[in-house]
């Protein structure tokens, strides 16, 4: 047990892809709970994409994190102390912390005990049974809602969320169809994800990407789940079928431009096609969660939902961790191991 609380502060805000001299890795006392919080020692944090936007401060969904800050994360973590009636100590909970070792947390929503034991992995609880589940699960169900015999084309298909957009809709009877970088990631879309296509962006032109999707889905598809934004929304708005749906979950090829969002180009299709985008966040789900959890436990115990994480080890990592996502050198969940 450290003696100190490591914490990962925001030191400045970043400009495109963020540096390690935007961070600041400091110690300070543990701290101590007040009535009505628990103190929580973090033993994984989630690297998400999704830290990127609250690092810039612009309007988001959740404020951006102020500067000399820890820098905001989903945590899961066994609590030390409670000073909350309806959490024990001992027991272990997940929640929206900090990439620290040590957070105070009270009930804001987001923080749920979660119990080992029912679990083959407690990590899971960061991945297919946590945020990144449960925003494939309604972003298909409720944004998409495919059906038996539909194509759809997953963006960022080998990512944490993608991949198991990508089986979720396998499942519902859809043809699926996943565009990821390199070969290695797409051998893995229709190896290890059960896609029915996997096409490579990386090194392509659009005029070579759209040739791609025309052959992988010559007549177009019914369902976009957009993760990545840019040429990639662009090229799959070219082959919407009649009364497409687009889920647009993340953009993530424009959280770190210098220049400004791409934007999408091609929105006169929708129009031509009849088709609807719709943009979601998960955190409007958080109520009705469990029928997402459940849902997604019982494919996992039955052999038929494949995921994937990669755990990163160490506090002192955080950043060149964090920074994978933006390379896509990682397969899976990201998730950082802070203790044990
Ligand atoms: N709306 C919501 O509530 C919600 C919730 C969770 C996540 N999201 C969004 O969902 C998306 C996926 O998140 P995730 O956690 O599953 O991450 P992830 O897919 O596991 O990791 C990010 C992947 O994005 C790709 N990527 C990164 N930079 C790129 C670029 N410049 N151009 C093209 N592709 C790039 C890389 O894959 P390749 O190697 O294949 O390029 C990378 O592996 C993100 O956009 C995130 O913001 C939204």
């Amino acid at each position: 047990m450290v003696e100190r609380n490591r914490r990962l502060l925001l030191r400045r805000r970043p400009v495109g892809l963020p540096a390690k001299a935007d961070f600041d890795l400091v110690e300070e006392p543990i701290p101590e709970p007040r009535a009505g919080t628990i103190l929580v020692r973090n033993h994984f944090c989630s690297l998400d994409p999704a830290i990127r936007g609250w690092l810039d401060d612009v309007p988001s969904y959740l404020p951006p994190i102020p500067l000399n800050d820890p820098v905001r994360a989903i945590t899961l973590g066994r609590i030390v102390t409670s000073r909350h009636p309806d959490f024990q100590s001992d027991g272990w909970v997940v929640g929206m912390n900090a990439i620290e070792d040590y957070s105070i947390a009270e009930p804001d929503g987001f923080l749920r005990p979660v119990d080992p034991a029912a679990v083959p992995s407690i990590t899971l609880y960061l991945s297919a049974l946590g945020a990144v589940g449960v925003t494939a699960y309604f972003g298909v169900m409720e944004v998409c809602r495919p059906g038996p015999g539909e194509t759809m084309l997953v963006n960022g298909a080998a990512g944490a969320v993608g991949s198991i957009v990508g089986q979720i809709a396998r499942l519902k009877g859809c043809r699926t169809i996943g565009i990821a970088g390199g070969s290695a990631k797409c051998k893995r879309l229709t190896e290890r994800y059960g896609f029915d296509a996997a096409i490579d962006y990386r090194g392509k032109s659009p005029e070579a990407l759209s040739a791609a999707l025309a052959t992988a889905a010559p007549d177009g598809v019914d369902m976009v789940f957009e993760n990545v934004g840019g040429m990639l929304l662009d090229t799959a708005l070219m082959h919407l079928k009649l009364h497409a749906r687009i889920a647009l979950c993340g953009l993530i090829s424009e959280y770190n431009s210098m220049t400004g969002s791409v934007g999408a180009r091609n929105l006169w299709q929708l129009i031509v096609k009849r088709a609807t985008i719709q943009g979601f966040f998960t955190g409007d789900f958080l109520n009705r969660s469990a029928e997402a959890r459940t849902a997604l436990a019982a494919w996992i115990e039955k052999g038929l939902l494949v995921v994937d994480e990669q755990i990163e080890e160490g506090i002192e990592n955080a950043v060149p961790a964090f920074l994978r996502l933006f390379a896509g050198t990682h397969d899976g969940k990201l998730i950082l191991r802070i203790a044990g």
